[in-house]
């Protein structure tokens, strides 16, 4: 470690070089450098900065012929990144600077006015934006493909009788298709989460400069529809301060992925040789290397587990914000990597649960089994007592209760029941209490609005299906 002045041309950042004559301790660079992370941002970094030349020699600031030498360079610039020939230098901190100093050696004077009018702290604001909106828009793409594979699935699965489960006990039989459609509406709302933080975003700080503004004449409605913003921000020590872009993708990306866990968690539960409701073929499985019988859903278990990222990067972004007072603060670097590992992650998740969906097929017999186990069409029977007895729910309630509690008596199920032991119990019953005690039965009967009757998963499924086709055609 070494901060001993060396000689100003050798050593002092060539970009701020006037006011320093020594370069940075080591550990100062180590802590302050980004570009090992930040380099990410490279192409929306590009972007803004040709948008904001051309804004520039519109506004006759720099000339025409500056700014077509810029944008030229900018372009070569970013097709060495794309080659991977580009080499980001640690000493030059972050990518801006990076971008700006290659630019330099390709296209010499002019590259030192693109930087007129503008600050790195505009800059990251407007890049980080960009990258956000970028992937809020590939979640959307994701999500829906996932919504499609469920409704798909469902449609095809309308009337696969399964158990449906309060506090995971067998409560009352559902279709297979009901529970996957479950899914598709909670996602729907997940990209309705991100459509509102994206709609939010949509504003340029771009223009803002360091915090204050600028003297320069510029048109900040100009960069702002160059790069697809619906309009500037309003306040520049806002346009470089706030993050909360990122802290509610984070939030959407959370409930996003709590939402995919818990049916990951389901997978995992339902995969399980005791439960054996669903198949998943080797490419969704893995093996054990020491118990060849093994096939464990690990996909289903990582997605399970991303949630656990995810959501720190919320926590963590959060922690950063929290009391900074206005404007920048460089603690605001330290907003990328959590939001880059988190939409990393989520993105991740998203598609192997699309695979998964593909991928599993249900054990149907195993499914219709269990879901007829635990008494589960005791509400069936109760309803029956009231629609066609006229006894009041609460009454009916607890005539099912002894009847059910005959039944576990002699271990059998209610459907085996003789009907002389039910009339024990309550003399009114007919053998026509029969019709409602089999699961089919009980699933056709649930005909309200979003119940699980086959028909109505069959109609839900149909018109997600269409929905989420006319949607991928229009996009
Ligand atoms: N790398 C910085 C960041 O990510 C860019 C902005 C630096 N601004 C500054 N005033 N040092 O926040």
């Amino acid at each position: 470690m070494s901060d001993t002045p060396k000689s100003k041309s050798q050593s002092a950042n060539a970009m701020w070089g006037g006011r320093f004559s020594a370069s940075p301790a080591e550990i100062m660079q180590e802590i302050n450098a980004s570009i090992d992370f930040d380099k990410a941002l490279s192409p929306q970094d590009i972007r803004g900065s040709k948008a904001h030349a051309s804004m520039l020699a519109e506004q006759g600031i720099i000339t025409k012929s500056d700014a077509r030498e810029i944008v030229k360079g900018l372009d070569q610039v970013l097709a060495e990144i794309q080659s991977g020939t580009f080499t980001y230098s640690r000493q030059l901190e972050d990518v801006h600077m990076n971008v700006e100093s290659r630019l330099k050696t390709i296209i010499g004077e002019p590259a030192g006015r693109l930087h007129t009018a503008r600050s790195r702290n505009d800059q990251v604001a407007t890049d980080f934006r960009l990258w956000v909106r970028d992937r809020i828009d590939a979640f959307d793409k994701g999500l829906a493909m996932l919504q499609r594979a469920l409704a798909i699935k469902a449609e095809r699965h309308a009337d696969t009788v399964m158990p449906g489960f309060t506090h995971l006990q067998p409560a009352q039989p559902v279709t297979f298709g009901h529970h996957l459609l479950a899914y598709v509406e909670m996602l729907s709302r997940d990209r309705g989460r991100f459509a509102d933080a994206r709609a939010r975003l949509n504003e340029s700080p771009l223009g803002s400069a360091a915090l204050a503004g600028t003297s320069f004449p510029i048109d900040r409605h100009r960069t702002a529809e160059a790069l697809g913003f619906d309009r500037p921000m309003a306040n520049s020590l806002d346009g470089v301060s706030d993050r909360d872009f990122a802290l509610e993708t984070l939030a959407a990306a959370s409930i996003c992925a709590i939402h995919l866990s818990r049916f990951a968690e389901e997978i995992v539960i339902w995969m399980t040789p005791q439960f054996g409701f669903i198949k998943l073929t080797d490419k969704f499985t893995t093996g054990s290397s020491i118990m060849p019988q093994k096939r464990n859903p690990d996909a289903a278990e990582l997605t399970r587990a991303k949630v656990g990222r995810i959501a720190g990067a919320f926590q963590s972004l959060a922690m950063v914000m929290k009391g900074l007072p206005l404007a920048y603060s460089k603690d605001m670097q330290e907003d990328k990597e959590v939001t880059f590992d988190a939409c990393e992650s989520l993105g991740l998740a998203i598609a192997a649960m699309t695979g998964m969906v593909d991928d599993m097929e249900p054990v149907a017999e195993t499914m219709r089994a269990a879901a007829g186990r635990g008494y589960s069409t005791a509400t069936d029977l109760a309803d029956w007592l009231v629609r066609t007895l006229k006894l009041p729910f609460r009454d009916a309630h607890h005539v099912t209760g002894r009847i059910v509690a005959a039944a576990e008596a002699q271990g059998i199920d209610l459907e085996a029941l003789p009907l002389a032991t039910m009339q024990a119990i309550e003399p009114r019953i007919s053998k026509d209490v029969f019709s409602v005690l089999s699961v089919d039965a009980s699933v056709k009967s649930r005909v309200s609005y979003g119940g699980t009757a086959p028909q109505n998963v069959r109609k839900m499924a149909r018109a997600w299906i269409k929905r989420l086709e006319k949607a991928s055609a229009a996009g």
